[in-house]
């Protein structure tokens, strides 16, 4: 019986996690973890009855406390930190949609875990520092965003000398043919194809989730940013490609849902039947692609320049955007002015390399940053 912590249970990606692990028969999940939502974590405390669980929210925490006994329940970011230590543990699925956990994530690779990665921020303000101790630990790490878990499976077993380059597919989000100008909250929040999270569904319709793609393409396959391309398709289907020195196109092409990669992660090298719909190729009319539109989507741009200046700019890349993501939600900033904040934050910075707490307090200074721009 592999035994299971799912940080973010109550998310897009941790429910779908909790609906996949359902189905297989030798997983278990030991320990959740949420950030506010006491209503959601308490039902799934009833449903999964897991042995420990964490709200990060001091105030929803105690809340939960007063209603739940018989599980041991811990309140803040020590808490999913406890949780790795105490659990016994043998996979992390981390689907929190910031990269809170990083302390959590950094033991969890000295425990030897599988590292089942949903949350790209994590390797994009900390790619460096995560992979050299995955890398010192000789542990797994293994995507769960769509795209990497097709570029993960077209790599398996090929020697990385031989890659020419990838292609990391983006849908497009809601205004590939659209325009820009004046767009209204709800048309951003309408993603074409995927079902998600508010925050990433406002960075496909920017397209930053396609640069924050990028940035962990190059941390989890050790690649340099020349060898990392973006190609529109809006179908959807295909869920990216490597090129491989010969010209060979390799393509991973499934249904859009989310469990297939989260059902990957937890069990490669080996397949189960899909917790999904098979994709009836039959049915496929046509798969198009496209080049990037970098001048109509500017934070695709500000991404590749973060990458590479790296040191400390990718986590200043991040926090900026999560914070001018915000203030959008909060109708106190225009879609359209999202890259310029974000541009502002990077121009003041200066990269340094540095460790956790170092990346840490550049995130909150970024934050603080946009937080003085727009208040
Ligand atoms: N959804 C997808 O299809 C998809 C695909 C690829 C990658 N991802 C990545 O997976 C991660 C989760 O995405 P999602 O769509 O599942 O997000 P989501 O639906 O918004 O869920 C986020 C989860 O994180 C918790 N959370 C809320 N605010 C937080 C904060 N400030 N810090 C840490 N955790 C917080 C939420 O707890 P509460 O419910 O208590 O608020 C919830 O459990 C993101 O990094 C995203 O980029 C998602």
């Amino acid at each position: 019986m592999k035994r299971i912590i799912l940080l973010g249970s109550t998310g897009s990606i941790g429910r779908n996690a909790v609906a996949v692990i359902k189905q297989l028969k030798d997983y278990r999940i030991v320990g959740i973890a949420a950030y506010a939502n006491y209503r959601s974590l308490l039902q799934q405390i009833q449903d999964i009855k897991p042995e420990m669980v964490t709200l990060l929210n001091e105030k929803y925490c105690r809340m939960l406390k007063g209603k739940v006994r018989g599980v041991k329940i811990t309140c803040a970011e020590e808490g999913i930190t406890e949780m790795v230590e105490s659990t016994n543990a043998d996979i992390i699925i981390c689907a929190f949609s910031s990269s809170i956990s990083i302390d959590a994530i950094l033991k969890a690779i000295k425990k030897k875990m599988r590292i089942c990665l949903a949350t790209k921020e994590i390797l994009v303000s900390f790619g460096d520092i995560v992979m050299r101790e995955v890398k010192k630990n000789n542990v797994l790490l293994i995507p769960i965003d769509s795209e990497h878990s097709a570029i993960y499976q077209c790599l398996e077993g090929k020697p990385r000398e031989d890659i020419l380059r990838i292609y990391l597919t983006a849908s497009g989000g809601p205004f590939l043919d659209k325009n820009i100008k004046n767009v209204k909250k709800s048309d951003v929040l309408k993603h074409p194809v995927w079902k998600m999270g508010k925050k990433i569904t406002i960075d496909s319709a920017t397209m930053m989730n396609k640069g924050l793609e990028v940035i962990e393409a190059h941390h989890h396959f050790n690649l340099p940013t020349e060898k990392i391309k973006v190609v529109i398709h809006p179908q959807a289907l295909c869920h990216s490609l490597v090129q491989f020195v010969d010209g060979t196109l390799l393509a991973q092409v499934s249904t859009p849902d989310m469990k297939l990669p989260i059902q990957y992660a937890l069990t490669a090298p080996h397949r189960l039947p899909a917790p999904a719909k098979y994709l009836d190729i039959h049915r496929v009319k046509k798969l198009t692609f496209q080049p990037p539109n970098f001048k109509k989507f500017p934070c695709l741009r500000l991404a590749y320049e973060a990458l590479a200046v790296g040191k400390s700019m990718p986590a200043v890349l991040n926090a900026a955007n999560a914070e001018a993501v915000k203030f959008f939600l909060d109708d106190k900033l225009r879609f359209s002015d999202i890259p310029k904040v974000i541009q502002m934050v990077m121009k003041k910075h200066s990269a340094r390399q540095g460790n956790v707490k170092f990346y840490l307090e550049a995130e909150e200074w970024a934050r603080e940053e946009v937080r003085r721009f727009i208040c």
